[in-house]
């Protein structure tokens, strides 16, 4: 029930009516509820957005004559400045306990996108001294399959950090499974606890999931601004959109959530400082959805079909880059921009376990 609701029966309850009364009102607040509420799988409705492949200026666009050329964020930049850092402290930590942080990763099936964030994940695991283990599993695997090899490396002390590469084959009880990961190893931060202590003020997850951090850690080392300003997260995903509010209103932005069903996005996106993409649909965020001078964080990355490119197909972000870079002041490129710094994250959180997990300062 609504802290409005509670109110207003509290104030009932005490000035205006005897018990019996009191008691009939919250029986009629009650069942008004039920009638009023649907359930909640009801209200669990896909997100699904029209996707446009095309990024064609619109002549109001082209004939603006706004050259303005927004800062571009260089993810890769970053990352390889703290990637030298996390190589710094595995060394320390291999000298003075002669043991490395351990990731395990579990991936099942054959997903393109899949295997190659997979592979990224492992060579930066290389690169900077962690050692990583890999467990791939056949599509049609079953929950248990999943879950023994969760379970396998929760026991592994030379794990300190588990990842399920999400998304699951459609038959597979992702909640069961992601349920399955010892806490202190959830260096993904998805783990129900996790993402529950991310949302409750005053509380602490032990791990942040790592596109969210990457896009709050490209922010404050570009020197933008978070507290007070107007944020707005395009997507409510429980990897990207959902946790990267709740990070925003951890920094103390005022934040609004734009998804599938919500009226005039464009209109909401244009008042805000921030604005962050993760819809996952190519060029859905034109040039007249920002606001001049605002800060542009895309983490789309969408494959687009194009036979010049070795793998016959490309990344593209939420972002029409051509039109937002004359309108932003700071943009994040797809590729090179959100991507390196999630996988640096994860190192982040890797090395973190294993200093928390080896009691190593
Ligand atoms: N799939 C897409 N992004 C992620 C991520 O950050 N972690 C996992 N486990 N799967 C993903």
């Amino acid at each position: 029930m609504s802290f409005v609701a509670l109110t207003w029966m509290n104030c009932i309850r005490r000035h205006l009516l005897p018990k019996a009364r009191f008691l009939h009102t919250l029986q009629v607040l009650q069942s008004e509820q039920i009638l009023m509420s649907p359930s909640l799988a009801s209200l669990d409705l896909p997100d699904i957005w029209t996707p446009n492949y095309s990024c064609q200026s619109s002549p109001a666009i082209l004939k603006s004559g706004n050259e303005q050329t927004a800062m571009v964020l260089d993810g890769k930049l970053m990352s390889t400045e703290i990637r030298s850092k996390i190589a710094d402290q595995v060394r320390q930590m291999k000298k003075c306990l002669g043991k490395v942080p351990g990731l395990a990763v579990i991936l099942v099936g054959q997903r393109k996108d899949s295997l190659t964030y997979v592979r990224n994940k492992i060579i930066a695991c290389e690169e900077v001294g962690i050692k990583s283990l890999v467990t791939e599993l056949p599509t049609d695997c079953a929950d248990a399959d999943v879950q023994n090899a969760v379970m396998r490396f929760n026991k592994d002390p030379s794990v300190h950090g588990i990842l399920v590469q999400l998304p699951l084959p459609q038959h597979l009880d992702e909640e069961k499974i992601l349920d399955a990961l010892c806490l202190e190893k959830d260096v993904d931060g998805f783990h129900p606890l996790n993402m529950g202590n991310l949302a409750l003020r005053g509380r602490e997850p032990l791990f942040t999931p790592c596109t969210p951090k990457a896009c709050i850690e490209l922010l404050i080392r570009s020197g933008v601004k978070i507290m007070g300003k107007k944020a707005v997260v395009i997507g409510r995903s429980n990897i990207v959109g959902l946790p990267t509010s709740l990070l925003l209103q951890r920094h103390h932005a005022t934040v609004t959530i734009i998804h599938a069903f919500t009226e005039n996005p464009e209109q909401i996106t244009s008042k805000a400082d921030i604005v962050v993409s993760a819809a996952g649909v190519p060029n859905l965020v034109r040039g007249n959805w920002i606001k001049s001078g605002a800060t542009v964080i895309d983490v789309g990355t969408s494959p687009v079909e194009d036979l010049s490119c070795e793998e016959g197909y490309r990344l593209v972000g939420d972002v029409c880059y051509e039109e937002v870079v004359k309108v932003a002041s700071v943009i994040t490129p797809v590729p090179g921009g959100v991507g390196p710094m999630t996988v640096t994250m994860l190192l982040v959180n890797t090395l973190d376990s294993a200093k928390r997990m080896l009691n190593f300062t």
